[in-house]
C-alpha cells in the first residue's frame, strides 16, 4: 500500500477482534461510575490552543512539545485535546453548572492526542476515561476516587499488579516556598545536573524531581523535602486522605518525588503504576487542582480528578490473561436457511425470536450457500447452536436445532416453541 494510505504513526485502528475487550473494559468502568453517582459529559475533541496553554502550563512537555496545533480556516489557533481536564473545566464554566457551589461529579471518555515518541503503551492518539469532581474540597472525595479505582482493579482481576503512589504538593503558597528552597539548593549544585534538569531549573524546577538521570538523582538525595514545606491545611488534608485509605485497607506508597507533568495540581497527587507493561507503567493518574477554575476565569472552585489510559489497561488485561470467557463469543445462535421460501420464513421467524428474546445474539445467514458452506459459517461465527430451515422443516413448521459445541443431538423444535426453548439453553449476558 502506498505510504499516504497508511494510518498516522502512533494512531491505531482498534480491530474487530480487539473491540470486545475494549467494550468490556469501558462497560465495566461506566457501570461502576454510574453506581457511584457520576454523570457523563462529552466535550469536543478540538479546542482553542489558549485553553491548554493556560491550564496545563506553558512550560510543560505537553504544551511545549506534544500538542497537535493548527490554524483553522478563520486563522484561529486550535489544538487536538491532549487531555480532558482543561476542556471539562471550560465546559462547566461556560454552562455555569458549578456556580453557587453546585457539586458536579463528571466523567468522560474519548481520544486524546500527544505527539510523543510511540512505543508499547504510548501512542499519539490514545484513549482516556477521566473523571472530574467540582466544589468538594475535603479529603473524603479524594479518597472516594481512589477507592473507586481500587474496586475497579478488583473487578478486572488486576489488583495485585498495580501499586498506588501518593504525594501532596501543598497549596500554591507552600509550593512556592518549596520551589524557592529547591531552586536555591539545585543552583548550588548546578554543574552536577544533567542538561535537561539545568533547563528545568529555570522553567519548571519541580519537574527536576522526577528526573531519570542518575547523577541528578544523587544530587536530589539531600535536597529540601516537599513534605517539610507543607502548610497545616495541606498536611491535615493529606492525613485525612491517608486515614481513609487505611480504613478501607488500600495500600499505598508515599512518593515525595511524584510531581506530575501538568501544572494545575495542588495538594493530593496520585498514580497507579504497574511493572507489567515495561516503561509505560502508569495506568491511571490524577489529583486535586483547587486553583484551576479560578485561573481560567471562574470563581474559586475546588476540583479533583484522574484519568486512566484505556490502551494500557486493555494491554494489562491481555498480559495478565484476565479476559472473561463470555466476551469472546459474539453469536449465540446462527440461522441457516436453504431455498428462497425457507429464507423468507427464516427472516420472519428470526424477528419473532428477537421480539421475545431481545438479548439473544442471533445471526441470520446472509448470502445463501450450500449446506456445507452455511454450516461452516455457523461454526466459524462461534455460535452455540445452528437453526436449520430446509424443505422438510418448512413442511412441518419446525426448525432443526443443532448443537455446534458438542451439547447433544440435533432435534426438531416447533416454530411456536422455539423462543421458549432458546431461553432455556442460551445463558444471556
Ligand atoms: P496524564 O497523567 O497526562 O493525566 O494522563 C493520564 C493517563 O493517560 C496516564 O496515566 C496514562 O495511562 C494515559 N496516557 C497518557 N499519555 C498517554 C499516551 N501517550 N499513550 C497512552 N496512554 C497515555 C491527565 O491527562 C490528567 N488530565 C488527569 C487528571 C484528570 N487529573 C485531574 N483530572
Amino acid at each position: 500500500m502506498s505510504k499516504s494510505l497508511q494510518a498516522i504513526r502512533g494512531m491505531n485502528d482498534i480491530l474487530p477482534e480487539q473491540t470486545p475487550l475494549w467494550r468490556y473494559f469501558e462497560g465495566t468502568v461506566a457501570c461502576l461510575l454510574d453506581n457511584y453517582g457520576y454523570k457523563q459529559i462529552r466535550m469536543p475533541i478540538v479546542e482553542f490552543t489558549e485553553l491548554f496553554k493556560r491550564s496545563i502550563g506553558e512550560v510543560t512537555d505537553i504544551v511545549e512539545k506534544e500538542m497537535y496545533t493548527f490554524e483553522d480556516r478563520n486563522g484561529d489557533s486550535l489544538t487536538l485535546r491532549p487531555e480532558g481536564t482543561a476542556a471539562c473545566v471550560r465546559a462547566v464554566l461556560e454552562h455555569g453548572i458549578t456556580g453557587g457551589g453546585q457539586v458536579q461529579k463528571l466523567w468522560y471518555i474519548g481520544p486524546m492526542f500527544r505527539h510523543e515518541r510511540p512505543q508499547k503503551g504510548r501512542y499519539r492518539q490514545f484513549h482516556q476515561i477521566g473523571l472530574e469532581v467540582f466544589n468538594l474540597d475535603g479529603p473524603d472525595i479524594d479518597a472516594e476516587l481512589i477507592i473507586m479505582t481500587w474496586r475497579l482493579w478488583g473487578e478486572l482481576g488486576i489488583r495485585d499488579a498495580v501499586k498506588l503512589e501518593l504525594n501532596s504538593l501543598g497549596t500554591s503558597e507552600s509550593r512556592g516556598r518549596y520551589r524557592e528552597a529547591l531552586v536555591e539548593y539545585l543552583s548550588a549544585h548546578h554543574d552536577k545536573l544533567d542538561e535537561d534538569s539545568q533547563r528545568r531549573l529555570k522553567t519548571n524546577p519541580l519537574r527536576v524531581l522526577d528526573t531519570k538521570n542518575a547523577d541528578t538523582q544523587a544530587v536530589l538525595v539531600d535536597a529540601p523535602k516537599m513534605a517539610d514545606y507543607l502548610d497545616d491545611e495541606s498536611r491535615a488534608h493529606f492525613e485525612g486522605l491517608k486515614a481513609r485509605l487505611d480504613a478501607v485497607g488500600i495500600p499505598y506508597v508515599l512518593n515525595p518525588k511524584l510531581v506530575r507533568g501538568l501544572d494545575y495540581y495542588s495538594k493530593t497527587v496520585f498514580e497507579w503504576v504497574t511493572d507489567k507493561l515495561g516503561a509505560q507503567g502508569t495506568v491511571c493518574a490524577g489529583g486535586r487542582y483547587d486553583g484551576l477554575v479560578e485561573q481560567m476565569g471562574g470563581k474559586p472552585t475546588p476540583g479533583v480528578g484522574f484519568a486512566m489510559g484505556i490502551e494500557r489497561l486493555v494491554l494489562m488485561l491481555e498480559t495478565l490473561e484476565q479476559i472473561p470467557e463470555e466476551i469472546s463469543r459474539q453469536v449465540d445462535v446462527y440461522l441457516c436457511a436453504f431455498g428462497e421460501e425457507a429464507e423468507l420464513a427464516g427472516l420472519a421467524l428470526a424477528e419473532r425470536i428477537r421480539n421475545e428474546l431481545p438479548n439473544l445474539r442471533l445471526q441470520v445467514n446472509a448470502g445463501a450457500g450450500s449446506f456445507k458452506s452455511q454450516f461452516k459459517k455457523a461454526d466459524k461465527s462461534g455460535a452455540l447452536y445452528a437453526l436449520i430451515l430446509g424443505d422438510d422443516e418448512m413442511a412441518q413448521q419446525v426448525v432443526g436445532f443443532k448443537p455446534l459445541r458438542g451439547q447433544g443431538e440435533q432435534q426438531s423444535i416447533a416454530w411456536d416453541a422455539l423462543a421458549a426453548h432458546l431461553a432455556t439453553c442460551v445463558v444471556q449476558g
